[in-house]
């Protein structure tokens, strides 16, 4: 058992966008309660910014996951915030050296790594492992949980759930950035969607037991690009001013918020997207991940489900309909709505959730809330890595099914 205890200590494995967001929480909610005592982070910049910030020993501060792990366990709990294919061997790694681990998600990019790491936890069954499966920690999804389990409107019979990536997030992360080609990351319904299947497992409260999928990638290919009008960077292109997957659009209308370039000048636009991957015409990069993918889930208890991820949207949002025995459920973020109709009162109600609209809707917040309220209480924490397991597999059998055409995937 975990002892509970009133200061925390911390290592992370990673020091990029996710750590920082976690970072802030812990600031802004539990500030006194944590000490960040040691990094890995090959960046030199990083490293001395956080070096200062948080006054860490030199000795403390490491180049890499390899160096940090030659070392005894240096704190209570580790984050795990790498890329994603470091995750597996961070985890065996960490674990193996007694921390308790908050491990983002995908947890790991094949499916013998996800099975071996299920192996590997049962054999430290003290260890408390987080998985960053936010979802499940968002006031949107934590308030519809609720509204399922009063049971006013019986069993989940169907649901239709929908990740909309956004044309010009999709462009960004899965055809420029680090998320473009499966074989370096992952495939695109474990990177973006190991969330979706997992918080549809979280809402059934039920276990996978057939899955097929389809899905291309259409748009986002060579095939598209024209050689008499297109360039390889957009600065060059003829046809840049009518293109909506437009870098110089893209990041100097300021939509993409973790990658701020200075675009003021043509000069400065050439020094940095004519050089940066993120300055690459969308139909000549070296992506592979498909645009749009369609999959079908049945549930152990004949419940059903339809999960849609597209490119093609203009929002950034998730939209989810739950039809249940006596009534309905439809929601959305941004703005975070939720509309409940009952058949036999035929009433509807409407929820307007509050967040604080950062962070996935305030679920990266919330995850550490409950990740230091379980850690400092000895308390439950609902993110575990069994949980991860199941919807990482389904990711996998869905990625499967797609190859094949469709053929269903038996869960077992
Ligand atoms: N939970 C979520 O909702 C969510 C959202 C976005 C991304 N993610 C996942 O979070 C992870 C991190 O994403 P990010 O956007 O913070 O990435 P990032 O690229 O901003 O950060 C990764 C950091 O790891 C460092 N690094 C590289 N090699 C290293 C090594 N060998 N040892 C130690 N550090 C090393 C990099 O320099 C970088 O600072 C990814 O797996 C990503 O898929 C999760």
């Amino acid at each position: 058992m975990r002892i509970s205890k009133d200061i925390i200590t911390l290592s992370i494995v990673g020091l990029g966008g996710r750590a920082n967001a976690y970072l802030n929480a812990l600031e802004e909610y539990y500030s006194g309660k944590y000490r960040l005592v040691a990094v890995a982070e090959p960046d030199l910049e990083k490293q001395k910014m956080v070096k200062d910030k948080y006054n860490i020993p030199t000795e403390n501060i490491f180049a890499d996951d390899i160096e940090f792990m030659k070392k005894d366990r240096l704190s209570d709990v580790v984050m795990i915030t790498t890329q994603d294919k470091l995750h597996f061997r961070e985890f065996a790694g960490l674990l193996a050296k007694g921390y308790d681990i908050i491990l983002e998600k995908p947890i790991a990019t094949t499916i013998e790594e996800v099975i071996k790491m299920k192996e590997l936890a049962s054999k430290y069954p003290n260890q408390l492992i987080a998985v960053c499966h936010v979802l499940r920690h968002s006031p949107l999804f934590t308030k519809i949980k609720e509204i399922i389990d009063t049971n006013e409107l019986g069993k989940i019979i169907t649901i239709q759930h929908n990740e909309n990536i956004g044309y010009y997030h999709y462009v960004h992360s899965y055809v420029r950035g680090p998320w473009r080609n499966s074989e370096e990351s992952s495939p695109l319904i474990l990177a973006k969607s190991c969330h979706d299947l997992d918080i549809l497992l979280y809402l059934t409260n039920s276990h996978a037991k057939k899955i097929a999928s389809f899905g291309t990638l259409t748009e986002f290919k060579k095939e598209n690009f024209d050689e008499e009008k297109m360039a390889d960077y957009c600065i060059d292109c003829k046809v840049e001013k009518e293109c909506p997957f437009s870098a110089l659009k893209i990041y100097s209308s300021q939509k993409i918020k973790s990658v701020v370039f200075d675009l003021s000048s043509v000069d400065k636009i050439r020094k940095y997207l004519g050089a940066s991957q993120y300055g690459r015409c969308v139909y000549r990069c070296d992506n592979n991940v498909v645009d749009h993918q369609s999959t079908i889930i049945e549930f152990d208890d004949g419940i059903t489900a339809t999960f849609n991820i597209s490119a093609f949207t203009s929002k950034i949002n998730r939209t989810i309909k739950i039809m249940c025995q006596y009534g309905e459920i439809r929601a959305c973020e941004k703005p975070y709505l939720i509309e409940v109709t009952n058949f036999k009162t035929e009433q509807t109600k409407q929820y307007e959730i509050e967040t604080t609209a950062t962070g996935h809707g305030g679920s990266d917040k919330k995850f550490i809330i409950n990740f230091m309220e379980a850690y400092l209480n000895n308390g439950k924490f609902n993110s575990t890595l069994l949980s991860a397991v199941e919807s990482h597999i389904m990711a996998f059998l869905a990625e499967k099914s797609r190859i094949n055409g469709g053929k269903v995937e038996e869960i077992k």
